[in-house]
């Protein structure tokens, strides 16, 4: 099944999944007998942050369920937490298409999707019903600005979508990283940065974070750090596709848009090392593909791990293989709960 997927185009293999995925969502039964079986519950693998319970540590990443539509699935497949999004203030469509490669040499996507996303108001509609399932589930809700958004307006966005998603997501995460949308990386810089967060900060008593580029300097990853301290946000998440070339085999390499998977894993460990000396919650994020790459991560100063293109490349089973994999690495260094890591 999983195979038959890579015959299709990339994003016509997304929707359709995600159709599924969606439907299988809606049958409360039918989700909960092999939730049974997928997940992996226990107690080793559980985590705290901003007050918050995580039933494991890996994480869906932002992008794969922008609209909150498969939740219930997300959940069933046995991730700890998801986070949906980007959202934006009104819907979009989104760049034109082919916007998604595969880049199989090199076990990595390309994409310039846009954020296509169908508003926040569908999204907090949704995010609502699947409250009322009363499922221990985190969900985060990545928040950005519309295209046709001048960059000086980007803060009254960005206050919209949270405005309208605040009562539904467990920690928000503003999203100034994506190459996809022309000038948002501006959004990272110290004076658009700081007004950004001063506005911001005082809309949500919930968790804020911050998603930042890996394609920012030592410096600039510091700048983003003192004002992330300085406007009390709860953390950051590190970190977004990559906008570099480097190493790639696949002839599509030329293909624009933001790079993630395999080739994004060093500098995602990189930037997590960097990040690890501020008093900052971590999400770490960019090329995990096994339980060793999240072992790694968490022993580097991630609360928290995430995954995309792995996810995409690995299979519906790659949650249970993963945390079935972690539990089996801190046995083997003597780890006997993930708590002990932040004791
Ligand atoms: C097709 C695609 C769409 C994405 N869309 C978003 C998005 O809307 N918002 C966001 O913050 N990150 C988005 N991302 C970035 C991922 O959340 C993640 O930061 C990045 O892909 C690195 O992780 P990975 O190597 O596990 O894929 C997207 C990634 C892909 C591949």
């Amino acid at each position: 099944m999983h195979r038959l997927l890579f015959a299709l185009d990339p994003e016509t293999a997304h929707e359709r999944t995600l159709d599924l995925l969606a439907l299988w969502s809606e049958r409360g039964p039918l989700l909960e007998a092999p939730a049974r079986c997928l997940r992996v519950e226990d107690p080793r693998l559980r985590v705290e942050a901003w007050g918050l319970s995580f039933p494991n540590p890996l994480g869906l990443a932002a992008g794969m369920d922008k609209d909150a539509r498969a939740l219930g699935a997300w959940w069933a497949l046995g991730f700890g937490f998801a986070e949906v999004g980007t959202l934006t203030p009104r819907p979009q469509e989104g760049n034109p298409r082919p916007r998604l490669f595969r880049l199989l040499e090199d076990r990595a996507l390309i994409n310039r999707m846009g954020f296509n996303n169908r508003g926040a108001q569908a999204a907090a509609e949704r995010l609502a019903r699947f409250r009322e399932r009363g499922l221990a589930f985190p969900v985060g809700v990545n928040l950005g600005k519309n295209r046709d958004t001048p960059l000086e307006r980007a803060a009254e966005d960005y206050l919209e979508a949270l405005r309208v998603l605040e009562p539904y997501g467990d920690y928000f995460v503003l999203n100034v990283s994506s190459p996809n949308t022309p000038g948002l990386r501006t959004l990272q810089e110290g004076p658009f940065l700081d007004e950004l967060l001063a506005r911001l900060r005082p809309a949500t008593a919930k968790p804020l974070l911050l998603k930042v580029a890996p394609d920012l300097s030592p410096e600039a990853l510091d700048q983003v750090v003192a004002l992330s301290l300085k406007h009390r946000l709860q953390g950051l998440v590190a970190v977004n596709t990559t906008l570099s070339r480097e190493g790639l085999r696949s002839p599509l390499a030329r293909e624009a848009g933001g790079l993630s998977g395999r080739p994004l894993k060093g500098r995602a460990l990189e930037v997590l090392r960097h990040l690890a000396q501020a008093p900052l919650t971590l999400v770490s994020v960019g090329g995990v593909e096994g339980p060793e790459d999240v072992w790694e991560r968490l022993k580097a100063g991630a609360r928290l791990v995430q995954v995309y293109t792995g996810f995409v490349y690995g299979g519906p089973l790659f949650p249970r293989r993963t945390l079935k994999g972690l539990l089996r690495l801190m046995e083997a260094e003597g780890v006997r709960a993930l708590r002990e890591l932040w004791a």
